[in-house]
């Protein structure tokens, strides 16, 4: 199980359980993710969602190898659902990370709503070094949250920020020592789970009404062109390069 989901006191808890190869996410955990989500968002018994990882490692990302072998061929592929699901959460969202948060592991939290970081948290968007483009309506929401300047910064280069400059710009809540992370994001969310629901609820799609509708816009066309370029030479060049533990070179592959 690359994913696991339990519930605890109205907290459905969803964990990237695949510790060997980072959390890499494949095709099969988003889809399990979407399904878990989908169901969590139906349950009287979840009344806040809570996302982790491990100890040294949040996510490393999209699976690369997946990726290459088995992209998405379409609007309703698991990523997309996953996607779907979590921008389109009614819920609340707390997620605990801890180490790299790589790719969506970064994007993905900007759909969260309390974000808790340990110091050893490292956040990252590769997308443009490896021939892509963002995902998650992170094109939209991180200039917003940080300005353009500072987000073309993140996403041209992809250079990874600590989790003191995530928490100085608003993308994460608070910042502790690595080991109390997990149990301080459960107490939050438990927390969250003991509050009027429909309240909670009803202030956080108030809080999104007027992104709500430019998250979807976004999400879908940032899709398509991820897509494109998922069969690109630039992408087939950076994924190669990553498995072979060399530079890419993309003087060649326009
Ligand atoms: N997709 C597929 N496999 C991945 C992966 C990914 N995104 N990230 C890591 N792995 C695999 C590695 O290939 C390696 O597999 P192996 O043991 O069979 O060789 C294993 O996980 C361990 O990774 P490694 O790079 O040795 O770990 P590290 O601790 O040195 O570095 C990261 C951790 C997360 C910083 C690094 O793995 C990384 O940068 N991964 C790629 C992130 C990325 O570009 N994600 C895509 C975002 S869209």
């Amino acid at each position: 199980m690359d994913i696991i989901t339990f519930k605890d006191k109205g907290v459905l808890q969803i964990d990237f359980a695949r510790p060997a190869k980072k959390n890499a996410i494949t095709a099969g955990m988003y889809q399990d993710m979407a399904d878990a989500l989908a169901e969590g968002a139906k349950a009287a018994d979840v009344r806040v969602i809570l996302f982790a990882g491990q100890p040294e490692i949040f996510t490393a990302g999209n699976d690369l190898d997946d990726f290459l072998n088995h992209p998405p061929s379409g609007e309703r592929s698991p990523v997309f659902q996953f996607l779907e699901q979590l921008s389109q959460a009614e819920k609340p969202i707390v997620a605990a990370v801890r180490g790299p948060a790589v790719g969506i592991g970064t994007t993905l939290l900007l759909h969260c709503d309390l974000v808790y970081a340990g110091d050893n948290a490292k956040f990252s968007l590769p997308f443009v070094s490896l021939g892509l483009v963002p995902e998650a309506a992170s094109s939209l929401l991180l200039p917003r949250m940080i300005g353009h300047a500072k987000a073309a910064e993140k996403l041209f280069f992809g250079q990874s920020f600590s989790a003191d400059e995530a928490l100085g710009f608003g993308l994460v809540n608070k910042v502790m020592p690595a080991r109390d992370v997990l149990e301080f994001a459960q107490a939050q969310a438990q927390k969250l789970a003991e509050l009027p629901s429909d309240a909670l609820m009803a202030t956080k799609r108030l809080m999104k009404t007027e992104v709500a509708p430019l998250i979807a816009e976004r999400m879908a066309i940032e899709g398509s062109e991820f897509r494109k370029r998922l069969s690109s030479p630039e992408a087939k060049e950076a994924f190669s390069a990553f498995f072979e533990k060399r530079k890419p070179d993309f003087s060649r592959s326009r």
